[in-house]
């Protein structure tokens, strides 16, 4: 298949746009390079730009013979997202609008789309479904959400056929150890212990022990970069195959402390990796945790890297060789 990865030279695109190529498709990456290396694209097509250009988007859709795109270019801060929510309406909404004009324009009906846990907000219960209520927090989540809402009416009104993946933490690296997380400023928690193990910064915050948790410290569902990536390639055979829209959560259905994410990667690392307490970050949700039965049920989905100690093992695997050569 002829498949067009808008924002794949990002952390998760580049897994994506590996596991694509491995699976013998022809991979056509877009991508400003705002965030995301040149490096961390192994193989396809490259095209620097930007999906605020719609004849640029039909060109390529059109000389490229495009049959099914996976869109992952946006901003992706919810820190940020609060600070600047024009970036993120212009950019993660109407961006998204040019895009599927140009799609549909072309004639391509079939769409992944990178959405997020951010679109629950906080939530009633855990583990979350689908059918839980949507009620962003940011307007990261409400871009992604409104994105969401904008394909479910193309697909009534056009006949788009799309998947929208709601994200849980996405972590670790692909085994070669070619590419991984590489953000710059970093806010993730995994990458930022890990720079603390290696001597790269200072300060390795806990933000808030107060929460109602085991030990007081928030609750994530942390899931490998590399599973993420394979569902992406069963949403899009699965469009192939006739499906017309769906909605799937991304995450292993267990939840780990940022406590025990720092005590795992003590044990992965041999490091002592000294950690303070400090004050809450703000809009941080206590617990967070997938059900993600309905993508295993419906596409057959199966995690490779379940474990925490696996996903973060990987993860030092790239952060100790260095990352990519460019930015160190
Ligand atoms: N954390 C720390 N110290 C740090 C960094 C993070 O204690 O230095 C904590 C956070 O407070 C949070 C947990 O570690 O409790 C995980 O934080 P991340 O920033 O790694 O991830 P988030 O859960 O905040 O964010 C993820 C995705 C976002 C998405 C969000 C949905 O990265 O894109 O889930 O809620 F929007």
């Amino acid at each position: 298949m002829n498949v067009l990865v808008t924002g794949g030279a990002g952390y998760i695109g580049s897994h994506i746009v590996k596991m694509l190529l491995e699976d013998n498709n022809h991979v056509i990456t877009l991508d400003n390079l705002s965030k995301g290396h040149r490096e961390a694209v192994v193989g396809g097509e490259f095209i620097k730009g930007d999906l605020n250009n719609i004849q640029e988007l039909k060109n390529i859709i059109q000389t490229k013979k495009i049959e099914g795109v996976i869109h992952l270019a946006a901003d992706s801060l919810v820190g940020e997202s609060m600070q600047n929510p024009e970036k993120y309406y212009r950019n993660n909404v109407c961006n998204g609008l040019n895009l599927l004009a140009a799609m549909q324009d072309c004639g391509v009906d079939k769409l992944v789309f990178s959405s997020t846990a951010a679109v629950y907000g906080e939530p009633e219960k855990v583990p979350i479904a689908e059918d839980h209520p949507t009620r962003p927090t940011n307007t990261y989540g409400d871009s992604k959400l409104f994105f969401e809402k904008i394909m479910h009416r193309y697909h009534q009104i056009h006949g788009l056929k799309y998947v929208s993946l709601r994200y849980f933490n996405a972590a670790g690296a692909d085994l070669s150890g070619k590419i991984g997380e590489a953000h710059n400023p970093e806010t993730h928690l995994i990458p930022i212990v890990l720079q603390k193990a290696l001597g790269q910064r200072d300060n390795l915050a806990i933000f808030g022990d107060d929460y109602a948790t085991a030990d007081g410290s928030c609750v994530r569902d942390y899931i490998h970069v590399s599973d993420l990536a394979s569902a992406h390639g069963l949403a899009l055979k699965a469009l192939q195959q006739g499906k017309e829209k769906a909605i799937y959560n991304l995450g292993n259905g267990e939840g780990y402390s940022v406590k025990e994410v720092i005590e795992t990667a003590r044990e992965v690392t041999g490091l002592p990796i000294e950690a303070k307490i400090a004050d809450r970050r703000a809009g941080d949700p206590a617990v967070l945790i997938a059900s993600s039965v309905k993508i295993k049920e419906e596409l057959h989905w199966e995690p490779k890297y379940p474990e925490l100690e696996k996903i973060i093992s990987s993860a030092w695997q790239w952060h100790r060789k260095g990352g990519f050569s460019e930015n160190g």
